[in-house]
């Protein structure tokens, strides 16, 4: 193993540019990373989760409509001041706090290629270094967060190292599917993948979750931008290639996942985690209680 995989991991993709075509209307004017969970922006969840796990540089790939992610971590003079001048000195802190949590650069995705692309996308700031890769609609809840369980894995086997998650056959469609070898407890070695295959395709019951360590010998596979699965550039087809020549390995991770990539997944995990909160859960059962 050369001292190169041993490098830090230090920065970490967002792919954001989506359409949110599941959330429309609201996504007509407001990006889906922006709805609330809970008490503040899905995106912030998985930037967290970054920071938290040692990445100190966010990138931000973005898209048309996106501005509100940019404004959301940016300085907002106006407000603060008010704020200030209000007495209001607790949440003053909170959002002047957001706008110090991160680096944050931002990169426009000018075209929707797919996933593959908007990684490609972020070619110039990774070059020659490992990098991961947040997709912010896996929201996790969790003692270790989610990131570092990868980099952990990556800094102990080098490599390339994917979030996996056991799910039910009828729903491999929605998901880039593995074939795999269980190496030692939750670590797997990926031998093969496909891209959202349907239940006869698919080559295994586990599939990769929205948190990614990725090798930058991706990035040429990445290049010759291939088409998949929806005639997009698929993350997975590259790492399907990779796993040929360098060590891919899959983490069953610890923790819990919310999809917020649907309006039920988003819906359901705001019930959730208003539940699991002292000052919200008696809202939600008075709501459900009255209703029945
Ligand atoms: C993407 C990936 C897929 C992965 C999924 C996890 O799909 O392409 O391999 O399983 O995220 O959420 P998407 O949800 O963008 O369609």
């Amino acid at each position: 193993m050369c001292g190169r995989e041993k490098a830090k991991v230090t920065k970490c993709l967002f792919p954001v540019a989506g359409l949110g075509t599941r959330f429309l209307p609201v996504t007509k004017e407001i990006a889906k990373e922006m709805l609330p969970l809970v008490n503040r922006p899905i995106i912030s969840y998985g930037v967290e989760e970054a920071l938290a796990s040692g990445c100190s540089d966010i990138i931000m790939i973005t898209g048309r409509a996106k501005r509100s992610i940019e404004d959301y971590f940016d300085r907002s003079f106006e407000l603060e001041q008010l704020l200030k001048a209000r007495g209001k000195d607790e949440l003053h802190d909170m959002v002047v706090g957001i706008s110090n949590l991160a680096e944050i650069l931002y990169v426009r995705q000018r075209e929707p290629l797919g996933l593959g692309h908007a990684v490609l996308c972020g070619e110039p700031f990774c070059r020659g270094e490992y990098f991961g890769v947040v997709l912010p609609d896996d929201v996790f809840v969790g003692d270790v967060p989610v990131m570092s369980q990868l980099i952990d894995v990556h800094d102990r086997l080098g490599g390339t190292v994917v979030a996996l998650e056991r799910v039910p056959r009828g729903d491999v469609s929605r998901y880039g599917i593995v074939r795999s070898e269980v190496v030692e407890g939750g670590i797997h070695r990926i031998l093969d993948m496909v891209e959202k295959p349907s239940v006869d395709e698919a080559p295994g019951e586990y599939a990769i979750m929205g948190r990614y360590v990725l090798s930058p010998s991706v990035f040429p596979l990445l290049a010759e931008r291939r088409l998949g699965a929806g005639g997009e550039i698929q993350l997975t087809d590259a790492l399907r290639r990779l796993a040929e020549t360098e060590p891919v390995w899959g983490v069953v991770y610890q923790g819990r996942r919310f999809d917020c990539g649907t309006q039920k997944g988003w819906l359901a995990a705001n019930v959730q985690l208003a539940l699991e909160d002292p000052d919200l859960r008696k809202v939600v059962l008075d709501v459900v209680k009255a209703s029945q």
